[in-house]
């Protein structure tokens, strides 16, 4: 059997296995519409593995208005509810392409598989995708302090599975989550555009561009 030099694959969720990365932006779009605040899909990658309060915050602020506590908690509670609209109907039709058989390349390697999205909807989406099973770990966002960028999320992950950061390799759509892989001492592999993800070891377009061996070549 080929030796990897990693024992373990941490991935993302949102906009890396399934497409629900479009739905946090609609959600949101309706509730910076609401507060008058500018969002568009460029802004959007700011908040891209930010979590719920944290996101929230960044629109509001650049509405220019000031809200109290209980507006903003009345305004996330409304995000959620139409975010949890829009997945009500996913299934394992909507794995993005090349998702299941990435998994699945490296679950027949031998490596380790985890998940690591601070989305508290992350356990109820994989359920929905039919993937649950194919996971040794899940860090639950309930439990996690920072958001990305910090590497807590992705630290628990590689803590869950009893690997080493260093022997894990990361997978994020998100310029935070790529520096949450990085802050992590992990190989970042970034899902998406290149110009977006600058600090990514690598990136590919999609998992349907994933392969194992394209990554043996990391300096150790
Ligand atoms: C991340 C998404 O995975 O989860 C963010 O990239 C989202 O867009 C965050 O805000 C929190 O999700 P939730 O489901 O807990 O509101
Ligand atoms: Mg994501």
């Amino acid at each position: 059997m080929l030796k990897y030099p990693y024992r373990a694959v941490i991935f993302d969720l949102d906009g890396v296995l399934t497409d629900t990365a479009h739905y946090h932006y609609l959600a949101w779009k309706q509730i910076a519409d609401e507060v008058g605040a500018f969002f568009d899909e460029t802004v959007n990658e700011q908040l891209k593995g930010v979590d719920r309060m944290g996101s929230l915050n960044l629109i509001l602020a650049a509405s220019g208005k000031h809200f109290t506590e209980d507006e903003k908690l009345d305004l996330a509670v409304k995000k959620n509810l139409h975010y949890q609209q829009l997945i009500a109907h996913i299934s394992p039709d909507d794995l993005l392409p090349g998702a299941a058989l990435a998994l699945q390349a490296i679950r027949d390697a031998g490596l380790k598989t985890a998940l690591a999205s601070v989305s508290k909807n992350a356990q109820a989406v994989i359920e929905k995708l039919g993937i649950s099973q194919q996971f040794d770990a899940v860090a639950d966002a309930a439990f996690i302090t920072h958001s990305k960028p910090h590497p807590e999320i992705f630290l628990t992950a590689a803590a869950h599975l009893g690997v080493d950061p260093q022997d894990c390799l990361g997978v994020e759509d998100s310029i935070a989550g790529i520096r949450a892989i990085r802050s992590a001492h992990m190989f970042a592999l970034g899902i998406g555009s290149p110009t977006v993800l600058t600090e990514a070891n690598v990136v590919i377009a999609g998992l349907h561009e994933f392969n194992l061996h394209d990554y043996l070549k990391r300096d150790l």
